[in-house]
């Protein structure tokens, strides 16, 4: 059986967009089965859509008006995001630029099954602005170097986890905020789709 394969995105799904390449070019032998967006203008849903994959769309912001509790809000928001991502039958679900954290209500539903990609070296920015972290950091403490991995999401720890992969992404004398930025997202579609790959093979 084809390895089925759950995408969730919050932005330009350039990532999203190097898996469905990899797909139709036969470097993965996987199904993009559906994609979940929590923006209704990530252009991730677009790449979808041209693609003929099921998409979904889940807004948080009416959990959040409908309770005084967020991390309830929260929670029940997670319960809704995998019902919706369990129909499609994923053998695996890829955090592609997914910019929400993820309780247990939808990890505890894809046990060893969650893996996210995230523009640093294990241990160092994590969070929502890495890239940006990382810039700061060249020029405050001389930081030469940063880099992508890519983990296994087994609790609500943020961007960490199981370490599966990662790339060392020099930071050049010459480089601008952009130029970093693109060598960065060059090794992030390089390097997750090998690691999907090499995931897919062992399970
Ligand atoms: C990527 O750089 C990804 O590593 C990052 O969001 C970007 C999405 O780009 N994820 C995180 O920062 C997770 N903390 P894309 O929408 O073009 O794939």
């Amino acid at each position: 059986m084809t390895p089925r394969i759950a995408v969730l995105a919050s932005g330009a799904g350039s990532n999203l967009q190097a898996l469905l390449d990899a797909v139709s070019d036969g470097r993965l032998d996987a199904e993009i089965v559906g994609v979940i967006v929590n923006r209704p203008d990530a252009y991730a849903l677009q790449r979808a859509r041209a693609n003929g994959i099921p998409t979904a769309f889940l807004d948080l912001r009416p959990y959040l008006d409908a309770s005084d509790e967020p991390v309830q809000a929260r929670r029940r928001y997670d319960a809704d995001l995998a019902a919706i991502a369990s129909r499609r039958r994923p053998d695996l679900v890829v955090l592609a630029g997914w910019m929400h954290l993820l309780t247990m209500e939808f990890l505890g539903c894809f046990p060893g099954r969650v893996m996210n990609l995230h523009p640093a070296l294990p241990g160092e920015f994590p969070g929502a602005h890495a890239i940006d972290d990382a810039w700061h950091a060249h020029f405050s403490d001389g930081l030469d170097r940063t880099g992508v991995m890519v983990h296994l999401v087994p609790d609500e720890g943020v961007d960490n986890g199981p370490v599966l992969a990662t790339r060392v992404v020099p930071i050049r004398a010459d480089d601008d905020r952009e130029s970093l930025e693109a060598r960065i997202h060059a090794v992030e579609h390089d390097l997750l789709v090998r690691t999907v790959a090499e995931f897919l093979e062992r399970a």
